[in-house]
């Protein structure tokens, strides 16, 4: 089996953090986003692995050859988001087997292993995971056969068919590639996966369902970024290799290599990466701190402050997502106020 990760699309929810960074690349527990799918095909025996492209390319690249993988990666450059059909058009000549579609900003606790087991066993066409959520209208949704495969797909129903939605994963034998090539663009103007999934049925494929037990989070905006932070920090083991000077910890916490904690309390679960300085500060749980960052005489609580930030003598942080070599200070100037400098699209709550 092959597999094709999305990592294009122009993350426009994400703004500002998606003017300089694609939004896969985003960290979730000290970790991209885009690393829990290669992790997760690799699991399920991908060897092969190619990546969609988008906008930020090189970044992408970049990131994903700063590791040894398990597993041969191809990149495959999409240019402009035409949708979740165009990429397996772009990436025709690399499907040439069965494959797992992933989209690079979902995360799912159980990883595909059982689901891809599935697929093979019932040699189905094509196999979509789906997921009982409470608000299917937000959702492109299932509506199943009495025998669990699927009749239609729906996107965002006003009327849902069922409570089942469509995860981020799908397997799919290379017949998809002629479904993709059959459809037309939608009011959107994209190509549509689940256009092409609808073609396979009405073309006599047969599309079955595998259902997904354990939690699932599309990263796709900073609510679902914050609990997809959560889930995972809920699962993390203890571990210390940084230098404590009196300072408390408790609960469960990492600390990398050379980072160092002094006259501070951190309440986990929380993870402070490699060579940061938590000076006189307060971390709580749910806060996952990136590599280099100094926090100075501030108390965080349920963030994610990226690689290289600054943040000395704030009142108390909550709920925030900080960027990467962002600085924000204590005013000591006058006259007294808050200073902002402050890109496009970000959103501030004083
Ligand atoms: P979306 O989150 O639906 O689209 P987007 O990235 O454009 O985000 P927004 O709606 O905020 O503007 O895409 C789902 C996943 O598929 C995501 O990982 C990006 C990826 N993708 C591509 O690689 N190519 C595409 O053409 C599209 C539409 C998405």
């Amino acid at each position: 089996m092959k597999a094709l990760i999305l990592s294009g699309g122009s993350g426009t929810r994400l703004r500002p953090l998606t003017y300089s960074q694609q939004k896969q690349l985003i960290p979730v527990a000290n970790k991209p986003v885009l690393f829990y799918a290669i992790e997760d095909v690799i699991e399920a025996g991908a060897q092969d692995i190619g990546i969609i492209l988008g906008p930020n390319k090189d970044q992408v690249i970049d990131t994903v050859k700063s590791r040894d993988w398990d597993a041969r990666i191809e990149f495959i450059y999409q240019g402009v988001p035409k949708g979740l059909a165009h990429t397996i058009l772009v990436a025709e000549k690399f499907l040439d087997d069965d494959f797992v579609m992933y989209l690079g900003d979902n995360i799912l606790r159980d990883g595909i292993v059982r689901h891809e087991e599935r697929f093979r066993s019932l040699g189905s066409d094509a196999s979509v995971l789906l997921t009982e959520v409470e608000d299917p209208q937000r959702f492109g949704v299932a509506d199943l056969n009495q025998d669990g495969s699927i009749r239609r797909l729906v996107e965002k129903p006003k009327a849902p068919p069922s409570n089942y939605a469509l995860v981020g994963v799908y397997f799919f034998k290379p017949v998809i590639i002629d479904a993709c090539k059959a459809i037309k663009p939608s009011w959107r103007d994209e190509l549509e996966i689940t256009d092409a999934i609808q073609w396979l049925i009405e073309h006599g494929y047969k599309v079955d369902a595998s259902f997904v037990e354990g939690w699932w989070k599309d990263t796709g905006k900073p609510e679902d970024i914050f609990e997809a932070n959560r889930l995972i920090l809920d699962d993390i083991t203890t571990r210390n290799d940084g230098l404590l000077e009196n300072s408390r910890v408790m609960g469960r916490v990492i600390i990398e290599k050379d980072a160092k904690i002094e006259r501070s309390v951190i309440k986990g679960p929380c993870i402070i990466g490699n060579r940061s300085v938590i000076s006189d500060s307060y971390i709580g749980p749910y806060t996952s701190v990136g590599d280099g960052c100094r926090i100075c005489g501030t108390e965080i609580e349920d963030s994610i402050i990226m690689d290289e930030s600054r943040i000395i003598n704030t009142g108390k942080i909550v709920e925030s997502l900080i960027g990467r070599n962002v600085r924000i200070q204590e005013c000591v100037a006058l006259p007294k106020g808050n200073r902002l400098i402050v890109g496009d699209n970000s959103d501030i709550s004083l």
